[in-house]
């Protein structure tokens, strides 16, 4: 007989580990069906993987560049273990994955393990692991299958020779050269890690800039001279037209405005995006609306075509990033549970962890001029001039703000330098709360923390930063708002 439920979650990632979790909070019978790992793409393959590793490379490089002048003397050349590193990047995840199934289950939720498919918008059957076939019925369904990376022709993974991002953070030895194609998210983060654990890394971008579109110019330009700086070649307007093997390793041809380039490598990684898992589960079968990029088509309250199926994160629609994921899992089974709840965000914010970070909430500049703010306050406050910087050597970056320069209220931060991943959020509730400029500048921030960059770029952005010189003012306070008023 088929087991029914009030809620059936679809993917057991961000998106829909938290929905389920929220769901059965709200008193709502609820299972979860996951095909391979709880905590999704995420936990397992993607932001957690990524990080530790990235961790890994930061600490590595502190070590090698900045030891020294603080004092410490490392005999000889730090050596890395690439097979224990891997161990502990692993035990970090299986860590992660852990608690969520440990939270799913203390809040009651079904977990079924195997591979979901759509019988009707009522009823799904579910292929476990041992062969079994349950057949599963529901009240609501929510989709939260997530995506998946994107192949280019000619470049089929076989995750030996031409990795995706799931190879190539799983690479358990040293890799002495990898090209890599898409400098956009993972290939620059992936890219970076890789260049500090020793790799001499090429990257093939098809467009004119690194993260074009997908970050602050400015931000980027930082980011780019580090790269360099680091040994990391960029290729861009570059194409990547084909590979074949050499030795042990790769040729890759490339195209670079129209001449062709062979690049030699150990492994070429292909990071030119993720493609929504539209195509699967039987979703089309059913009739449920898909858009021409492969989201879900899903409305503010990530309601798809067919009543009772709900569509949530990388499915549903961009941005894909796993935060964007978990709060539309919440929202969506306070939905289910009968609240007024719709997705309504000012910001969603993002974080690039290349060195140095880059982050972002709100509006960039052509992003606040093509919404009709035509009159903007722009400020910066570097992060050479903040004493907790200085101390952790990485004044690398600067805080910027774009502000409506009538109201003063925050449209868009963008920050490159240390910490930015964490910086961001006082911007992004910043954002959320319509603040001002004199809210930010006017909030006392304790000394010394780089926090203090984010009230100083306020206060530059009004003309009068302290720590940094600014151009002398013509009149008293002309072009500012005095500092006693907020
Ligand atoms: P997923 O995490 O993809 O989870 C979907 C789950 O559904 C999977 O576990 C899958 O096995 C399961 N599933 C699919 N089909 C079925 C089926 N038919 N039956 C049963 N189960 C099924 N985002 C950030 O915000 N920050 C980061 O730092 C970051 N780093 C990343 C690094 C890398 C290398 C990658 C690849 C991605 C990164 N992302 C990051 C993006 C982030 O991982 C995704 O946005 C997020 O995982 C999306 O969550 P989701 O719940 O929509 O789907
Ligand atoms: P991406 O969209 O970030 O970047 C892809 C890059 O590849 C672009 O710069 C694009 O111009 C380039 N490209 C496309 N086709 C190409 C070709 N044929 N040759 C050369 N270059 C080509 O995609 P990516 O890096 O695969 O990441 C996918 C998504 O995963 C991101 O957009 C993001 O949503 C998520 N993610 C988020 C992270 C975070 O939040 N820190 C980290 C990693 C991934």
């Amino acid at each position: 007989m088929a087991q029914s439920f009030d809620v059936v979650v679809v993917g057991a990632g961000p998106g829909g580990y938290v929905c389920a979790i929220r769901s059965a909070q709200l008193g709502l019978k609820t299972a979860i069906i996951e095909r391979e790992y709880m905590g999704g793409v995420c936990l397992n393959v993607g932001c957690i993987p990524s990080k530790a590793l990235i961790s890994a490379g930061h600490f590595l490089h502190k070590m090698e560049h900045n030891a020294a002048e603080m004092g410490f003397t490392i005999p000889g050349k730090v050596k890395l273990d690439m097979a224990q590193l891997q161990k502990w990047k692993q035990s970090v995840c299986e860590r992660m994955a852990g608690g969520v199934e440990q939270l799913l289950k203390g809040n009651a939720v079904t977990i079924i393990r195997g591979e979901a498919s759509f019988k009707s918008a009522q009823e799904i059957s579910v292929k476990t692991k041992a062969g079994a076939v349950e057949s599963i019925t529901a009240k609501n369904f929510v989709i939260a299958t997530g995506s998946r990376p994107i192949e280019i022709p000619g470049f089929a993974f076989d995750e030996q020779l031409v990795l995706s991002s799931t190879g190539a953070l799983a690479q358990s030895e040293k890799l002495e050269s990898a090209v890599v194609i898409g400098g956009g998210y993972i290939g620059l983060e992936i890219g970076s890690v890789l260049s500090n654990f020793g790799t001499k890394v090429t990257v093939v971008e098809a467009n004119k800039a690194l993260l074009a579109g997908l970050a602050d110019p400015e931000c980027v330009q930082v980011v780019a001279r580090k790269l360099k700086k680091n040994g990391v070649d960029v290729l861009l307007d570059a194409k990547a037209k084909g590979w074949k093997k050499s030795g042990k390793g790769v040729e890759v041809t490339v195209d670079i405005g129209g001449k062709e380039q062979v690049l030699k490598a150990d492994k070429v990684l292909v990071t030119v995006g993720r493609k929504p898992n539209s195509d699967q589960a039987n979703l089309k079968g059913i009739g449920l609306a898909i858009d021409e990029k492969g989201f879900v088509k899903v409305n503010a309250q990530r309601k798809t075509n067919l009543p009772g199926v709900y569509a949530i994160g990388d499915i549903a629609c961009q941005p894909m990033l796993a935060h964007k994921a978990s709060h539309e899992g919440v929202m969506v089974a306070e939905i289910i549970a009968g609240q007024k709840r719709a997705y309504e965000v000012k910001t969603v914010p993002s974080v690039i962890f290349v060195d140095p970070e880059i982050a972002a909430a709100g509006m960039t500049e052509d992003e606040a001029r093509a919404k009709g703010y035509t009159d903007l306050k722009i400020g910066k406050f570097p992060f050479a001039a903040n004493g907790r910087a200085v101390s952790l050597m990485e004044t690398d970056g600067f805080v910027k703000i774009i502000a409506d320069a009538k109201t003063h209220i925050v449209l868009g931060v963008h920050i490159v330098g240390p910490e930015a991943s964490n910086l961001i959020s006082e911007a992004a509730l910043a954002i959320e709360m319509g603040a001002r400029l004199e809210d930010l500048a006017l909030t006392i921030h304790p000394h010394p923390t780089l926090g203090e960059t984010m009230m100083e770029a306020a206060e530059a952005t009004l003309g009068h930063a302290i720590h940094i010189i600014q151009k002398p003012l013509t009149g008293a306070g002309k072009g500012t708002t005095p500092r006693a008023h907020a």
